[in-house]
């Protein structure tokens, strides 16, 4: 790391317990409010908190929002997200469960965590757990099982690894963890992609020739984004 990046992070580490009490604050003051589905998705694409406590999500507003809508007309209990990223969808997820949140990446919430711990609004029962691994391996699929002891999700948000194989393996290997009548969602279904790495669309291709699925796409000729959704049977 250069100097001028370390001393960066250093400055941004120093601020944590001032970004930390800022994004608490503002947290109190979105659940004092009655929840509305618009805040809830401006907030989860920009929360208001910064350096190390930012928590962000790249999406296009309609199809977050129409996702959202969909998720929420399930009245979910149990929600698996394969992705936290910066805890943009996170949040959505954690206000809209009624139980448990499951959220995994291959990188460590840090000091975050107890920021995503404190999403669901306070007279919820909603639990939210961050599992750090390999969505691929099989130990982190067992440690996913071992939390939901039996249990199904709702609704199973696959946005972790977006290669073809690694999308493909996603859906393999959680899709028997959502209930029947259940969500499964996967983001950046559109064909056309900035980058060769971002395959999720040929994907998307095959399985919806044989399952029952829907697409929230704000515009037929974008580049990026773009969420399709499975109905499980
Ligand atoms: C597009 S971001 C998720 C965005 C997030 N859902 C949101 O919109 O707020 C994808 C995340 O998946 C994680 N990821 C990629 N491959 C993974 C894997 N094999 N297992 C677990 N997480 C993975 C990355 O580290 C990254 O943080």
């Amino acid at each position: 790391m250069s100097i001028g990046k370390t001393l960066k992070y250093l400055n941004r580490s120093l601020r944590v317990p001032f970004n930390r009490k800022s994004a608490f604050k503002k947290l109190a003051e979105f659940h004092s409010n009655p929840l509305s589905m618009d805040k809830l998705v401006d907030w989860a694409m920009k929360f208001p908190a910064s350096g190390h406590l930012k928590v962000r999500s790249s999406q296009v507003r309609f199809e977050i929002m129409s996702l959202a809508k969909a998720v929420a007309d399930l009245k979910p209990e149990r929600i698996l997200e394969i992705g936290t990223a910066e805890g943009g969808t996170l949040f959505i997820w954690a206000n809209l469960a009624s139980k448990k949140v499951i959220s995994c990446d291959i990188l460590e919430p840090g000091v975050k965590q107890s920021l995503y711990e404190a999403f669901p609004p306070p007279h919820s029962q909603c639990k939210v757990k961050n599992l750090t691994g390999d969505s691929h391996t099989k130990p982190f699929l067992e440690r996913v099982e071992a939390e939901l002891a039996g249990e199904k999700v709702d609704f199973l948000f696959i946005d972790g690894d977006h290669t073809e194989v690694g999308v493909e393996a996603d859906y393999n290997e959680y899709h028997h963890l959502v209930r029947s009548g259940g969500i499964i969602a996967f983001h950046d279904i559109v064909e056309k992609q900035a980058i060769p790495e971002n395959q999720v669309h040929h994907f998307w291709k095959r399985l919806k020739e044989n399952t029952n699925t829907e697409e929230f796409v704000n515009n037929a000729n974008q580049t990026g984004y773009g969420i399709g959704i499975v109905r499980v049977p």
